[in-house]
Formats: structure tokens, sequence, C-alpha cells
């Protein structure tokens, strides 16, 4: 289960929001990542940090050096985090280059010892053309690097479809499970046996209410949840539904 904080909250209140969430969450089954904006790691990372938990919602595609702005993956890890969201929707639409950066970014994460939450997902008018599959299996292609077959263990897909983040209209789990089959079937391709493993999350208006019917999808791995991730009651709903999938 991973949550994305993206640009909410204060760095003074991180502390407290993570304690709301309660000690059965933070060290419980299913594993869960807090991403929160990049100026609270600091403040996370002798709690959420040590106990392995703790992700970004970026990083850069360089080792270092003249990138104003840019935050490496070194400096990720060396602040505790064990993840980073790459690839989100809310990254692609607000920068038209940011889709060619994603191979190199995972190449970065993965070469520092984060693993890559790699997100992808159609928009709207591709669902309604009903062309999804095919963009999928592009973006895919397009996005993954070859060094990832060796590490493929390590990478955790999000499927996001983007007419379902920050709408309240999330996609049906029938829906969201045929998709996670399709996905997991073309990393067989591209990356052999390790697809069996590779945890594949839903991300898209996950609420409290919808949860369980997510958990009870056989490729639903897990989920990514923005709104719902600051409200803790509903959070923990959320991490209740996907703990009762592991028993
Ligand atoms: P949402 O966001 O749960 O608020 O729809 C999910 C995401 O963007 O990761």
């Amino acid at each position: 289960m991973a949550a994305n904080w993206k640009m909410n909250t204060l760095p003074g209140g991180a502390g407290a929001l993570v304690e709301e969430y309660g000690d059965e969450m933070l060290c419980g089954n299913p594993e869960l990542v807090v991403c929160p904006p990049f100026t609270h790691l600091a403040a996370l990372g002798l709690t959420l940090g040590a106990a392995g938990c703790l992700g970004a919602q970026n990083c850069s595609e360089h080792l270092s050096g003249a990138f104003t702005s840019e935050i490496s993956a070194a400096m990720l890890r060396d602040l505790g985090c064990r993840y980073v969201i790459l690839g989100h929707s809310e990254c692609r639409l607000r920068n038209p280059m940011e889709s060619l950066r994603i191979p190199e970014k995972i190449a970065q994460a993965l070469a520092h010892g984060l693993t890559p939450i790699y997100c992808c997902g159609e928009d709207l008018p591709i669902r309604q053309s009903g062309a999804e599959l095919d963009f999928i299996a592009r973006q895919l292609a397009d996005d993954l690097p070859p060094e990832l077959k060796l590490n493929s263990h390590k990478l955790v897909i999000a499927y996001e479809p983007v007419w379902a983040i920050g709408t309240g209209k999330h996609a049906s789990p029938e829906m969201a499970q045929q998709m996670h089959v399709f996905i997991r079937s073309r990393l067989k391709d591209m990356m052999g046996i390790e697809a069996e493993r590779t945890r594949i999350l839903y991300g898209g208006s996950v609420q409290a209410d919808n949860a369980a019917g997510f958990a009870s999808q056989t490729d639903i791995d897990g989920v990514l949840v923005g709104g719902a991730s600051l409200k803790p009651a509903d959070f923990r709903a959320i991490f209740g539904a996907f703990a009762a999938k592991g028993q």
C-alpha cells in the first residue's frame, strides 16, 4: 500500500499525520510506503525511513550536477527513502518531456537502491475509444529500461487510469483486474518469470468504501492512495481491506 500525499500538509505536521495512521499500519502487513513531499523527508527519515517505508514522489534522471531544483536518487536514499514514485500522470501532464525521462529515472532509482513505483494509465479519450490495452502496452515498452530485466523483483507498478485520479470516478474492480492481468502478461513477455512476483497496485479514487472490492481481485496486489491517505480513519479502513486479503 502506498500513500501519495502529493503537495499537501506542512513539514511540521507530517509526524502527527503518520502517528494517526497508528503503529499497526507502520509495522504491519500489507507493507506500507508513505510518499510525502520532498520537504518532509528529512523529518520522517528517523521513523518511516528507519522502518523502510519512506518514499519520494519523483527523482531526477541525472546522477548529480548543474540541475537547479532537481533531487537525485542518491539524495533520497541518503534521507532514508526506499521507494520513489515515477511517471505519475500529474508529472507527465505538467511536463511534456517527463515521459521521455522515465527510463533513466527508473535506472537511477535502481542504481541507488530505491524501488520504483512506476505509474502507467490511460486518459479518458483513450478509454472511450477502446484503445487502453494498446496504450498501456506502448507505455510499458517505452518506459521500462533494459536494466529492469535483472531487477524486476524490485519494481512496483501502479496502474492509475488518468480519468480516475482525484475525480471520485474509480475504475470498477473488474476493469482494474483485467488491466492488471494484461500488465502482468506484458511484463512476462518483457522480463520473464519474475513478472509473477511484481506487485501491481491500482490507483485512482480509492476510498474506504471501495477498497474491499479492489482487494477481492487476485491481481490487485495493493493500492496507491492519494486523497484518502490524508484522512487517517479512511486510510486505516483501506489498509484493513488489504490486510484481510493477506490472511
Ligand atoms: P487519488 O490519487 O487517490 O486522490 O485519486 C491517486 C494518485 O494520484 O496516486
